[in-house]
């Protein structure tokens, strides 16, 4: 039986937005935020305070979320991939701290280094005391495990190696891990291997699948996903997005088509698709471009 309430977490004005090549301004990514939560979005991820070298277009992260009207029960995350990164997050006044953060590692040796520059070991034990402060500090931390199906640098990613990075995670207290993969290469049979591997160490309520879309098996993806139960995942509206340091990635399933499938099929979500749609609209009004979206395309032609 298919899950009767999906979890959606909007990863649009972090996942995609750090691969835009022009500039957004601070105020078009705090209203991305603000429609999506009007439009029923409950959790959202919303910068991360990585390094701006690294990813200029994350840089005005303090700017962003100081600038949030939050809303109650919104759930609202950064990622952060070393402790400067935490303490950056955690600067303001408690009501200005994410709710959540996420560490991001690799099952790819390669793909740990040109992300994050060190090897999986070593993201492990500079994520150890983030992990370990944040959760000190009430702040609930995930785990994100890109190229879960393929490196780009590496090829077919396997499932002992997936799982040998949620172990890692678990050891160091991380509290959900989100699989996910970057390339958008996986089909839903090696996906759903890559999630039992996942569901062998966490609950089915701290499993969530992240889709890139770049050669369309998103949505069988996540259909795969949900035949095992898994009811939390990545999305991103307009499907915006894409790894600055995975060539060739192109966005994440887009929030809208997701929303369709999971409503065709009774499942409830909690989010209005109008309103959705006009978030799409809106972004890409914003950038000068039309949503990579079947949905949000087919519903604004109408
Ligand atoms: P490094 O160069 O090895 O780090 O980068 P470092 O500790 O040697 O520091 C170098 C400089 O960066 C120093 O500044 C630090 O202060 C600064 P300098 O002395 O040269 O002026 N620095 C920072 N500044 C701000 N915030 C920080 C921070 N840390 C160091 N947190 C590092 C290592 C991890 C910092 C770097 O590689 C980095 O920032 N990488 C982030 C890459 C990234 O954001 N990728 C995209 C997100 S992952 C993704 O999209 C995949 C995902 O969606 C899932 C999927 O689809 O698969 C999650
Ligand atoms: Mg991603």
């Amino acid at each position: 039986m298919l899950p009767s309430r999906v979890t959606l977490v909007d990863v649009g004005p972090r996942d995609g937005l750090q691969n835009e090549k022009q500039p957004v301004a601070a105020e078009h990514k705090i209203e991305l935020v603000h429609r999506l939560q009007s439009a029923g979005l409950r959790e959202i991820e919303v910068t991360s305070f990585v390094s701006p070298k690294w990813v200029p277009q994350m840089a005005d992260n303090a700017q962003v979320m100081a600038g949030l009207r939050r809303r109650a029960g919104v759930r609202y995350s950064v990622l952060v991939p070393n402790l400067k990164g935490l303490e950056a997050a955690l600067q303001p006044a408690r009501d200005g701290w994410p709710d959540e953060v996420v560490v991001f590692g690799a099952a790819s040796e390669a793909f740990s280094q040109k992300n994050i520059n060190c090897s999986i070991a070593e993201s492990i034990e500079r994520f150890a005391p983030v992990v370990a402060a944040a959760r000190e500090a009430g702040i609930k931390v995930r785990g994100a495990i890109s190229c879960a199906l393929a490196c780009p640098y590496e090829g077919e990613v396997s499932p002992d190696r997936v799982e040998q990075v949620v172990r890692l995670m678990q050891g160091i207290g991380v509290q959900h891990v989100g699989v996910a993969d970057t390339i958008g290469v996986g089909t839903p049979r090696r996906v759903q291997a890559a999630m039992e591997r996942a569901l062998k160490h966490y609950p089915l309520a701290e499993v969530s699948g992240h889709f890139h879309d770049t050669y369309g098996q998103a949505l069988a993806n996540i259909y795969a996903c949900l035949e095992l139960g898994v009811h939390c995942f990545d999305a991103s509206v307009a499907g915006l997005g894409g790894c600055p340091y995975a060539k060739g990635a192109t966005g994440n399933v887009a929030t809208e088509d997701v929303v369709f499938l999971l409503h065709g099929l009774g499942i409830e979500t909690g989010i209005d698709l109008d309103a959705l749609v006009d978030t799409a609209a809106f972004v890409s009004g914003v950038l000068g471009r039309k949503p990579v979206s079947c949905v949000a395309n087919a519903v604004l032609a109408k």
